[in-house]
């Protein structure tokens, strides 16, 4: 009989999802312009030239998903909250019909015994936000903590899990310096401060979250990635080393009281002195204790820097060919990364508890002749992914639960629809869904707590 890896009684099994990726229905019930209905919407932003005006209607068709979710026999959903559906001006009175959406899908899950996990923030800025300055103002974090208050007193007695926010890193730098987000800024000291006032929200809206939410757990979900170097040459460690700590211990660091990094400070050629935007008691305030740290993980990045004159050969982690080790988005797949970053952050950081609260990966099957999608590859990254995750459990990770990305396929950023993450299938001439087979492979997995072992 084939080896059962089986994991703890508590274990959370999740699926994840994010607003603007899904949602749809840009313009309805007072929903305000968000920064990706503003980038979206700049020709040449956005692969194919596509939006998240119509996404997967999930707005509209909520109730078929949750029947789906219930189907998947999954223990939580986690999803994110629109900030412009709430408060389209960003700030001032709440739009009672957009906190009505969420309540409902609340009572919903709750209903089918589904736990809510709720992210405020996965990177719908209002746009008029935006227009004043957007997280490069300070005033911007105040106006997070607002938004937190009255999301949570809202839905505070019924949410099981919040988190402040969904990758800070990727708000940071390629929102703001590599321009290939929105708001589709160039800037380092932009994104300094972005980084810096991020932090602060999330920092000041933890406090206010527990107050109004006493029974739910609160925490942020951070970027990570296995970064290692093509060749021994100095160049090449630096570069991996400088991906890593802007990427990871930017944030990280902070957040558990060890400051801004140093050697990234020295790479960026900015003194800690100089960041004027940092205010007595910020760092401490951005330390609040959390009850669990996010992690998403999606690959391995082999770092070479081509620009470095008689760089060595490459030759420390060759490149291997293939659909199994390559998704169609051109990231490796590399199930030992997840136990060195869970590992990594447990012995750094010594967090209650963790989650991954992403991991996937994109493979574009659809469905064949007979109606079905046999989506193979995306089987054996999640198989390959949680067995290692057992492991890191098994070596001492406080890993309490692991949520897939994606539920369903949807807007992936920049990439519009060309890039599927999701267990289910979406139609975009009709939004049909269609459970891949990864979707009946991950149900067996909720539903017996676990997996037969790989190979
Ligand atoms: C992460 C994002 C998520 C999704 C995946 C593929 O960086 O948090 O919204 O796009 O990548």
């Amino acid at each position: 009989m084939a080896k059962f890896l089986s994991f703890p009684d508590s274990f959370i099994w999740g699926a994840s999802t994010a607003s603007y990726q899904i949602e749809g229905a840009v313009k309805e019930d007072g929903r305000g312009k968000s920064i990706w209905d503003h980038f979206s919407h700049t020709p040449g932003n956005i692969q194919n030239g596509d939006t998240g005006d119509a996404a997967c209607d999930h707005y509209h068709r909520w109730e078929e998903d949750l029947a789906l979710l219930q189907r998947m026999e999954v223990k939580a959903y986690r999803f994110s909250i629109a900030w412009p559906r709430i408060l389209p001006d960003g700030n001032g009175p709440a739009n009672q019909p957009g906190l009505d959406f969420y309540s409902r899908l609340i009572d919903a899950l709750l209903e089918a015994d589904i736990l809510p996990y709720v992210t405020l923030y996965h990177w719908d800025l209002p746009q008029v936000l935006q227009e004043q300055g957007g997280w490069a103002r300070r005033s911007t974090a105040d106006a997070f903590v607002n938004y937190a208050d009255i999301v949570s007193r809202a839905l505070g007695d019924r949410v099981k899990s919040w988190a402040t926010h969904n990758e800070p890193a990727c708000i940071t730098w390629n929102g703001h310096r590599y321009g290939d987000h929105a708001p589709g800024i160039k800037d380092l000291r932009t994104a300094l401060q972005v980084s810096h006032h991020l932090l602060l929200s999330h920092g000041l809206a933890v406090p206010v979250l527990k107050q109004n939410s006493p029974s739910a757990e609160t925490g942020i979900v951070l970027n990570t990635c296995w970064d290692v170097p093509a060749s021994k040459s100095q160049a090449d460690r630096d570069l991996a080393r400088l991906h890593e700590g802007l990427y990871s211990r930017w944030f990280s660091d902070p957040l558990y009281g060890f400051g801004y990094p140093n050697d990234i400070c020295q790479d960026l050629g900015i003194a800690p002195e100089e960041m004027s935007w940092i205010k007595d008691g910020d760092m401490h305030i951005i330390s609040v204790p959390c009850d669990y740290l996010g992690i998403n993980y999606y690959n391995r990045k082999i770092h070479r820097d081509a620009a470095s004159e008689n760089n060595l050969p490459q030759e420390v982690f060759e490149k291997q060919a293939g659909k199994d080790n390559w998704t169609d988005m051109g990231w490796e797949n590399y199930p030992e990364g997840i136990y060195n970053v869970l590992l990594r952050t447990t012995y750094r950081y010594q967090p209650h508890k963790l989650y991954i609260m992403e991991n996937g990966c994109s493979y574009n099957d659809g469905p064949g002749p007979d109606g079905k999608v046999h989506d193979i590859h995306r089987i054996n990254y999640l198989k390959t992914h949680i067995a290692v995750c057992q492991q890191a459990v098994e070596a001492g990770a406080p890993l309490a639960g692991y949520f897939v990305w994606s539920f369903m396929d949807n807007f992936e950023w920049g990439r519009g629809y060309s890039q599927r993450f999701g267990l289910v299938h979406i139609d975009y001439e009709n939004l049909v869904r269609t459970p891949k087979d990864s979707f009946f492979w991950y149900s067996q997995l909720c539903h017996h707590n676990g997996l037969e072992k790989p190979g």
